[in-house]
């Protein structure tokens, strides 16, 4: 591990990929999980909480943000001094009585000390359709830090340009050329489709997140090695992300179905042609030694 103030100007280049990457995967609920957890001990929270929509049993709160504000106060104390957190959300959601991203964002503002680094459109193309209103294409996805000394690593996530726009942009005197060469900076707007119905990534979890829209976060968010954690685990996706890309991670659901569906996800993997090894850790002390 290296000294705070310096990883702020790293990239994933600095870094050896693992030998072998830790997985934790707890059933419990996320405060008890948490509470568990030292300060100051994650580089990258990345979540996906519930949102009163009412889509399963685990999605109905009755006081959504007093809730909440359990998780998010938690969040920030073990969160690392260059670390990040990304929560995902909509702002969709009609009924009143529902939280959203929002609610979240609220709360951050007047009763935390993150800092909101961006907010990132999920644009796809992909979607219910509506006569009544205009069907929605996007959901967002916030970025916090809990100081300006967040690891950041753009490379990272460059987009490649082509060759004709290269050409074009190599000739632009405003911008930095050996930057041009590694590709563009993907923007905050991302166009990455939802996962259909008979999507081939799908293994069963009704709001399951696209592989590589988490790819993009934890690869530019954490740096290989680094310890990931998502406290709203769901199918795991992140985990699976983790092994991909030599990140440890610790996940937690409430449902245990959750295993199930990480072990879905390991079998598209192995099908892909994907590394799967990992070592699994049963206890929270034997992670952090
Ligand atoms: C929106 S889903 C996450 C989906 C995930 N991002 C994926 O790609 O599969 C939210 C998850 O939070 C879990 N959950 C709800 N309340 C919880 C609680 N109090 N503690 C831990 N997990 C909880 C649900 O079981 C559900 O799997």
């Amino acid at each position: 591990m290296r000294k705070n103030d310096s990883l702020k100007h790293k990239s994933a280049l600095d870094f050896e990929f693992p030998k072998e990457i830790k997985i934790l995967h707890k059933i419990l609920d996320c405060v008890e999980f948490l509470k568990q957890l030292p300060d100051n001990s994650i580089q990258l929270i990345c979540i996906d909480p519930p949102y009163n929509l009412k889509l399963a049993e685990w999605d109905i709160y009755k006081d959504y943000i007093g809730w909440a504000s359990k998780w998010i106060d938690e969040a920030y104390r073990v969160l690392s001094q260059n670390g990040n957190m990304i929560v995902f959300g909509g702002i969709q959601f009609r009924d009143t009585k529902s939280g959203d991203l929002f609610d979240i964002i609220q709360y951050i503002r007047h009763y935390t000390k993150f800092k909101l680094i961006n907010t990132i459109i999920w644009h796809y193309k992909n979607g219910i359709s509506a006569q009544r209103f205009f069907a929605n294409r996007h959901e967002e996805i916030i970025w916090l830090a809990k100081t300006e000394n967040y690891y950041f690593d753009l490379d990272s996530v460059r987009v490649p340009y082509s060759e004709k726009d290269l050409k074009n942009a190599l000739k632009d005197k405003r911008l930095n050329p050996e930057n041009t060469r590694k590709g563009k900076n993907p923007t905050n707007v991302w166009e990455v489709g939802r996962l259909n119905g008979n999507s081939k990534e799908r293994v069963g979890h009704p709001t399951q997140k696209p592989v590589e829209l988490i790819a993009r976060l934890v690869k530019s968010l954490s740096y290989p090695g680094a310890v990931v954690l998502d406290f709203f685990a769901g199918s795991g996706t992140v985990g699976r992300v983790c092994i991909n890309e030599g990140r440890h991670c610790l996940m937690c659901d409430s449902d245990k179905k959750s295993l199930e569906y990480f072990d879905k996800h390991l079998l598209a993997m192995k099908e892909l042609g994907q590394s799967t090894s990992y070592k699994a850790i049963e206890n929270i002390d034997d992670f952090f030694v």
